[in-house]
């Protein structure tokens, strides 16, 4: 019979994108291991601390009063070198050199398929889906989502006031270079007047000029355009819109500020949730898994199965949003 290895000690690492919340993750590791009698050791700059064995011990006190702080205090980065045999040999001999039984990886879907090589050589690994994108698609939710969505929205909500008293257009671009979740939801949010995501193809003509001229026709004198990155450029948006109805619209990129900031309540409970789960797993032998929140309920998947999944835009968002914009 096969005898099922003693988990003495884990590592944990973020890597890609930053995400609000992923402190609060990092925490319910270390609290979670601790609590089990596992010993936890922190990687810094995700994968590429693994290949150069960047490391910091880490208890009780070292994740005090983190979580509700943004950013990560582990550093992440995205590993060139771990995409190469040799880099992820180095990683593995780090493990061994270090006795890590296990590593949970913080992060979005390059993290996991980091996860995925580390496991082809026989390293236990779960993954936690942290991104504001929002675009993991075995999880309803990634950790992130939430603060970044609504860091967007007070600044739409700022920007609504001056549009409003000067009687203008607004085009503001919202991150997602692959992903229109987090458009999708903020332009509802801000009862915007479109919302061009990078799923859809962009009829311009349809999904911009129909609809300023439609809320013009309603009365209205200052319109808000919400331009995911990966569907169009805010600045063209812009142009095209003064060239074609002779309004000239403010550009806002928002960019990284939407990645920054003190985490939600809602990013801090899931973050503490999924970081005991990923612990949960490893403990009891588990291995090759991606914590997944699934219709309110946290589980996890097989990290193949995980990559294989392709997350679409939420048609009955969608819907609603033609509704609301298409008076
Ligand atoms: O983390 C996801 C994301 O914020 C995307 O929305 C965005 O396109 C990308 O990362 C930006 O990455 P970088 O940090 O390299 O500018």
């Amino acid at each position: 019979m096969e005898e099922k290895q003693v988990i003495r000690r884990i590592g944990v690492l973020t890597s890609g994108g930053d995400a609000p919340g992923m402190n609060a993750a990092v925490r319910a590791v270390v609290r979670s291991a601790i609590f089990r009698g596992i010993e936890v050791v922190g990687i810094r700059r995700g994968y590429n601390g693994l290949i150069s064995g960047d490391i910091v011990k880490l208890d009780e006190r070292s994740v005090a009063h983190i979580i509700n702080r943004g950013g990560t205090i582990l550093y992440t980065a995205r590993s060139k070198e771990f995409m190469t045999e040799e880099g992820q040999m180095k990683a593995v001999q780090t493990c061994k050199l270090l006795g890590l039984n296990g590593i949970v990886a913080i992060g979005g879907d390059g993290t996991f398929r980091g996860a995925l090589d580390l496991s082809k050589h026989g390293i236990p690994v779960v993954g936690i889906p942290a991104t504001i994108d929002n675009d993991i698609a075995c999880t309803n939710y990634c950790i992130g989502f939430d603060t970044a969505a609504n860091t967007a929205i007070e600044c739409i909500d700022k920007l609504r006031d001056t549009m409003q008293s000067h009687e203008r257009c607004s085009v503001v671009e919202v991150m997602g270079r692959h992903a229109g979740h987090l458009a999708l939801y903020v332009g509802l949010a801000v009862g915007a007047t479109a919302v061009l995501v990078p799923e859809s193809k962009v009829s311009f003509e349809e999904d911009v000029i129909e609809k300023i001229r439609n809320a013009r026709l309603n009365g209205f004198t200052h319109y808000m355009i919400v331009v995911a990155e990966g569907a169009a450029s805010a600045m063209e948006v812009a142009q095209k819109i003064k060239e074609e109805i002779c309004i000239e619209p403010r550009v806002t990129v928002l960019g990284h500020i939407q990645r920054g900031g003190t985490p939600t309540g809602r990013d801090r409970v899931t973050a503490t949730r999924m970081g005991y789960r990923a612990v949960d797993i490893l403990a009891q032998g588990g291995s090759n898994r991606v914590v997944t929140l699934r219709n309110a309920v946290m589980t996890d998947i097989d990290i193949v199965e995980a990559l294989a999944e392709r997350k679409g835009i939420d048609s009955e968002e969608m819907t609603v949003l033609e509704a609301m914009t298409g008076i």
